[in-house]
């Protein structure tokens, strides 16, 4: 598999920060976009180009995503007080669009969302202190779905947790799935790295990621 260009949204993050390091040990190069790049702890690895900027701005997103092979969003807003996903992925799939050969585009969503689980989905709108933040990831996914020229792959994992990778977990299209085992972050990590060269997930239809 000769290496891609792979442009990074949330390499600061945890599940992004995995990736990340999968990725440049399997010897791809990344464009990763971080608010704040000291933050980055690949920056300084040869293979890495950092940009600094938020993947709410049209500009900056289209400046990471600009040559890349893949483009892969790991941004997340976990507490859901700040509304992101939709804005990022209306601004990663205009950047792609634009691109002379549209790069594939993988995103992270959330179990719950999307018809994916109507109890999860049921159990964060109660427990979430701002429900507009459960519906920005349901806008989100809904763009992703309906996206017609970009070919895109949808990530939904289930419950995350910090645990060392088992390289073992489950992916599916079929839905709903209300009761399966968390998956560790590395894991999920695990799964986009297989996603970006293979583009057997392709399609409209989100995948459930779950531990084995
Ligand atoms: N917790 C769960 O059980 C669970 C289950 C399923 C799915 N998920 C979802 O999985 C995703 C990844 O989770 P995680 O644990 O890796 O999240 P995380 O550690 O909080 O990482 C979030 C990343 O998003 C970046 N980000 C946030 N706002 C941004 C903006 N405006 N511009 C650019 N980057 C921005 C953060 O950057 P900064 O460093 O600048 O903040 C960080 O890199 C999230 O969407 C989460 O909701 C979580």
């Amino acid at each position: 598999m000769p290496s891609l260009t792979i442009a990074l949204l949330g390499a600061t993050g945890n599940v992004g920060g995995h990736y990340a390091r999968q990725a440049l040990e399997a010897g791809h190069a990344l464009r990763a976009l971080a608010r704040t790049v000291t933050k980055l702890t690949i920056a300084e690895h040869p293979s890495v180009t950092t940009i600094q900027g938020d993947a709410t701005s049209p500009d900056d997103v289209a400046q990471v995503v600009d040559g890349a092979d893949v483009v892969a969003s790991c941004v997340g807003n976990p507490n859901r007080s700040l509304h992101i996903m939709e804005a990022t992925a209306n601004n990663v799939l205009a950047a792609a669009v634009r691109q002379p050969d549209p790069p594939r585009c993988i995103f992270i969503s959330t179990i719950g969302v999307g018809g994916s689980s109507w109890l999860i989905g049921a159990i964060l709108r109660i427990i979430g202190r701002d429900p507009a933040g459960f519906a920005d990831y349901e806008a989100a996914d809904l763009r992703i779905r309906d996206e017609k020229t970009v070919p895109v792959t949808l990530v939904r994992p289930y419950a995350l947790t910090d645990k060392p990778g088992t390289g073992c977990y489950r992916a599916t299209t079929k839905s709903p799935i209300h009761f399966a085992r968390p998956i560790a972050r590395a894991d999920v990590a695990s799964f986009l790295l297989d996603a970006t060269t293979n583009p057997q997930w392709d399609g409209p239809n989100g995948i459930q990621v779950t531990g084995a």
